[in-house]
């Protein structure tokens, strides 16, 4: 299929957040609740309309896992949006936000879009308001949307808002 552009776009976010099944949901519409921890790096795309303009999304995610650090530079190469993912059950995964983002300004290219994405709103344990979410985004030159990729709440459209911005 042919294409306009080509975005690639990175997930990152601690072990176990959700970006495996955010990309499942977006590329193939699926998620698969006995997911395994990602090894390495994985990649899928997809193509959408964006104002006219056939955009081929290229979706990046790899483990939250420490010991996969070697390859991140590589990881950040070419990169023009990056979804920050934490999940809104576990206060953990957003404090370690703080470290994820001093990790793109590293390796990723200064005009990068980030998106922080709260995921797994579909659960009834919340413990991340969406207030304090959005000031941690507004506070880094960010912005904030919340997903569920177990029933695709936000999901498209995050990584439409991505899209757009990158333009
Ligand atoms: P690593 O590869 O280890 O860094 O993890 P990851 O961030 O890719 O997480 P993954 O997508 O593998 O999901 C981790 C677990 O959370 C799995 O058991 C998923 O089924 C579950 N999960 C992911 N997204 C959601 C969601 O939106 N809602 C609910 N309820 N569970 C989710």
């Amino acid at each position: 299929m042919s294409y306009d552009y080509l975005f690639k776009i990175v997930l990152v976010g601690d072990c176990g957040v959700g970006k495996t099944q955010i990309r499942n949901r977006y590329t193939l519409d699926e998620f698969n609740p006995q997911s395994k921890s990602t090894i390495g790096v994985e990649f899928a795309f997809k193509t959408v309309n964006i104002d006219g303009n056939e955009v081929k999304g290229q979706i990046w995610d790899t483990s939250g896992e420490e010991r996969y650090r070697a390859i991140t530079s590589a990881y950040y190469r070419g990169s023009v949006g990056a979804v920050l993912v934490y999940d809104v059950t576990k206060p953990k995964t957003f404090e370690a936000l703080e470290n994820w983002a001093s990790q793109l300004r590293q390796y990723a290219d200064e005009n990068i879009v980030v998106c922080v994405v709260g995921n797994k709103i579909d659960l009834p344990t919340r413990e991340v308001s969406t207030a304090e979410a959005e000031r941690f985004a507004r506070g880094n030159g960010f912005f904030y949307m919340e997903t569920s990729a177990l029933d695709g709440t936000g999901v498209e459209s995050a990584f439409r808002q991505v899209m757009k911005k990158i333009f």
